[in-house]
């Protein structure tokens, strides 16, 4: 068959900012930013409805980057242009920002000032132009990559000295900030792991986020050195935060936890007095399964992460795939195109596949030989054109920089 395979490509640092730089000064017309920065988007390699949980996950930055200009001004007003948005600019002022006030992707700018500004930092008005190459839609963290270009950029000009490169700390306090945007600006009820691995990944590594505490730890990443790759693919299947379901997952897990007597499902431990006594426990039998997802899922992140450690980053694809199996059955948080990328993939050579991020369509990963990448793709979109869905789009991830 002939199918052809669309890849999406990053931009490099430099394209992206030129971008971004010129579109400041066409749209805006009154001479140059103050600067620009960027912030990834994230794969999350396993690890999958945990944060809000109190567990473990794992994501790495992308090449994948959202590019902002911007420019301090010495008023409240907030103006915004986006490549992806002829019209323009619009306008808000930052003392009208509340939940619900601002529509669309512009809330989640101005809802990173106004968390910060009700976090007590003197951050004022400012005129941005945002351009991406993070696909939109695709589960890979485009609002997390708004928001942490438009908070180190913030943080920039307004001098407030949480971006620091070896700032952990701040970093950690500016994703708790953007966090805030997204769920109260915004609306969308995510649980942080997105704004974590965009703000304070490392190039190279893997971010193992414990989401009970904050901390974390960066762990060493690197698949071509095995010869192997991570395939993305985005389904292009309908996708939406801000609709009920993840929503009602995160409800059912706070609801076993009261059931249950503890404060996160993250004190349930794998073993049988742990998890097995919560099963019992519990009455609702879809309790039961979201349960039995966050328990084993966690604990898979720590089995994976045991595998890093030891160099055995070829052995993790059967962890992927019961994470899979474990989101599909008992979260049921795939769709048939999730399901349909990872059995294409395994029946093509990948040595582990599931899908990542929130579900309900997004992206699937693959690990697979890094010789094999293409005859990988080839098999999901050729899968894809045989059950008439819409075709898939498809990159290759690598661990990058956090945002600056
Ligand atoms: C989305 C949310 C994250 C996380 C994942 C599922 O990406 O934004 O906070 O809950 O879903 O792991």
């Amino acid at each position: 068959m002939s199918t052809s395979v669309t890849w999406l490509g990053a931009w490099t640092p430099e394209q992206g900012s030129e971008r971004v730089r010129r579109l400041f000064e066409a749209r805006f017309g009154d001479g140059p930013a103050d600067g620009t920065w960027s912030a990834p988007g994230r794969v999350n390699l396993i690890g999958e409805h945990t944060d809000y949980n109190g567990g473990l996950c794992l994501p790495i930055a992308l090449p994948h980057r959202t590019y902002v200009a911007l420019r301090r001004r010495d008023d409240d007003l907030v103006r915004l242009v986006s490549a992806q948005e002829p019209a323009g600019p619009r306008e808000v002022r930052l003392a009208d920002v509340a939940p619900g006030a601002v529509d669309g992707w512009a809330g989640y700018v101005v809802g990173v000032a106004w968390a910060m500004r009700a976090a007590g930092l003197p951050v004022g008005g400012f005129d941005v132009a945002v351009d991406s190459c993070v696909p939109y839609g695709a589960g890979l963290s485009s609002s997390a990559a708004l928001e942490a270009s438009a908070a180190v950029a913030l943080d920039s000009v307004f001098g407030l000295g949480l971006a620091g490169s070896g700032d952990d700390e701040g970093r950690a306090r500016l994703a708790a900030m953007c966090v805030r945007a997204e769920n109260e600006i915004a609306g969308a009820p995510t649980g942080g792991m997105d704004q974590a691995a965009s703000l304070r990944a490392r190039a190279g590594h893997a971010l193992l986020l414990d989401c009970l505490d904050g901390s974390v730890r960066h762990v060493p990443f690197d698949l071509a050195a095995h010869d192997l790759a991570l395939l993305v693919v985005d389904t292009r299947a309908e996708h939406a935060l801000v609709d009920g379901q993840y929503a009602a997952r995160r409800a059912s897990c706070e609801a076993a936890a009261a059931r249950l007597g503890v404060a996160t499902l993250r004190e349930i431990t794998v073993d049988p007095r742990g998890l097995e006594w919560a099963l019992d426990k519990l009455d609702d039998e879809v309790q039961v399964r979201r349960v039995r997802h966050v328990v084993t899922e966690i604990d898979r992140v720590t089995w994976f992460v045991a595998l890093l450690d030891a160099g055995e980053v070829d052995s993790v694809g059967p962890l992927m795939n019961a994470s899979h199996a474990s989101l599909r059955d008992d979260y049921e948080v795939s769709c048939r195109e999730l399901d349909l990328v990872v059995s294409t993939a395994l029946a093509a050579g990948a040595l582990g596949a599931r899908m990542t991020g929130g579900g309900f369509g997004g992206s699937a990963i693959a690990l697979v030989r890094a010789d094999a990448v293409d005859e990988v793709a080839k098999a999901v979109a050729d899968a894809f054109a045989d059950a008439d869905l819409r075709a898939p789009a498809f990159l290759v991830a690598t661990a990058q920089a956090p945002a600056a």
